[in-house]
């Protein structure tokens, strides 16, 4: 039943242990007494395979009305597999598949990608370093804002271009090395990046920063070589920083800022760039605080958000019984739908509940164990999915 003026949350399980994990994440949201009805949502391989399209219309429209979303993962297989595995009544009838999550960011402009990356105390998989002889655990407290829609994942791209494209790049100078390239020995990709966006994603940047008292913003581009395109994310982080005076521009390139991260991750705070290198610094940060049993992340537009663990749909464990993946990475993406909503309060509680469970050390999943997935785990004295998310309930 739907009580008038209560929040609405479209919830997307998705596939493989998606469909473990939201459900775990809700239990959570319940304890701490979140207020919403969970809409659930289709999304994932079984609608391509039924029905030629992994994200439905009627997902779109529910979020379309919701606004909000909570999605666990999907499983994408290759093109031909894809093709295979139709309902044989779909085949030949001009369905392609695509990645439903990438849809959803283009569909509804989610732009700006949150990616936090924090140490909890305890976590046997914290970055640690060595400096005279002692083993140190720094605090790493990043949050990566990555653009989400444009740049290296902007689609523009061609194998054997048409000539029209051709013509145009040679006017560029640059183009005169590959002159003799033939056609069909030529792949091309566009980093298309607009001014909009990169005003979008920095301020983005620079607000969180302010809120959460990040001490410095970091652009992390290349436009010593990328002039144009690194240039302008620059130019305008340039430009945004005088309405933050409060808070220092740092500026990396991509390439160095991977060799820091090794170094000295601790002394980054907020950390924003465009796609691809957002997604590659994003997963390194993450692996110094866990991996993907702890990445969490929010897909933010105007208007509409959807948040989720940076994981897949791990097809290894779907079926094992009982469920060992870590719930963490779900439950803090949770959590950064509730910061979203202005339920800060209870975002932390869970986030506290989280750290006192990793810091105590009695209940840990087979990743946190460094042990290799598989049925015997749980004898090994892993925890299951269950109990951890049992014990982080425990604790709120
Ligand atoms: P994956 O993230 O599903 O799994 C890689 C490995 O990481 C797993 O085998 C497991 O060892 C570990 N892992 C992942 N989540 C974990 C958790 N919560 N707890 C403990 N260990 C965990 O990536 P993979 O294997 O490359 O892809 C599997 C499927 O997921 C593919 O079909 C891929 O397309 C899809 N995928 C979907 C994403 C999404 O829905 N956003 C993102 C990445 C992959
Ligand atoms: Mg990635």
């Amino acid at each position: 039943m739907e009580i008038m003026g209560q929040r609405s949350i479209v919830a997307m399980p998705g596939d493989g242990i998606g469909r473990t994990l939201l459900p775990e994440a809700i239990r959570v949201l319940d304890a701490v007494d979140f207020q919403a009805d969970f809409v659930p949502a289709d999304i994932g391989w079984e609608f391509w395979r039924n029905e030629g399209n992994p994200l439905p219309r009627r997902t779109l429209d529910l979020l379309e009305k919701h606004k909000i979303g909570l999605f666990g993962a999907i499983t994408s297989k290759p093109k031909d597999q894809a093709d295979r595995e139709l309902n044989p009544d779909l085949k030949n009838k001009g369905f392609v598949y695509y990645s439903p999550i990438v849809g959803l960011r283009q569909h509804f402009n989610l732009d700006v990608c949150i990616r936090p990356c924090r140490t909890f105390k305890g976590n046997p998989l914290n970055f640690v370093k060595q400096l005279d002889g002692r083993m140190i655990e720094p605090d790493i407290n990043v949050v990566v804002f990555r653009q989400n829609t444009e740049g290296l994942y902007s689609g523009v791209e061609w194998m054997h271009p048409p000539e029209k494209v051709r013509s145009a790049l040679e006017t560029h100078p640059k183009m005169a090395v590959f002159k003799t390239t033939p056609d069909e020995d030529l792949a091309i990709s566009c980093r298309i990046i607009t001014r909009n966006a990169c005003r979008r994603i920095i301020t983005a940047a620079f607000q969180y920063a302010r809120r959460w008292g990040y001490k410095s913003v970091t652009i992390c581009e290349k436009p010593n070589i990328l002039r144009e395109t690194s240039g302008m994310m620059r130019e305008e982080a340039i430009r945004i920083a005088r309405e933050f005076p409060e808070i220092p521009l740092w500026e990396t390139n991509i390439d160095a800022q991977m060799m820091w991260l090794n170094k000295n991750p601790e002394d980054y705070g907020v950390i924003v760039t465009s796609n691809m290198f957002g997604d590659i610094i994003s997963d390194a940060f993450s692996g110094l605080v866990g991996g993907l049993g702890f990445a969490n992340s929010a897909n933010i537009g105007d208007g509409c958000a959807i948040f989720e663990p940076t994981h897949g749909s791990a097809p290894k464990y779907e079926h094992l019984k009982p469920s060992i993946v870590n719930p963490i990475a779900m439950i803090l993406s949770a959590c950064l739908m509730l910061d979203y909503l202005g339920e800060t309060d209870k975002a932390d509680r869970i986030r506290a509940a989280i750290g006192a469970v990793i810091a105590e050390g009695k209940v840990r999943t087979y990743d946190m164990l460094r042990m290799t997935g598989g049925p015997d785990v749980v004898a090994n004295g892993a925890a299951r999915t269950e109990s951890m998310t049992n014990a982080i309930i425990d604790r709120l």
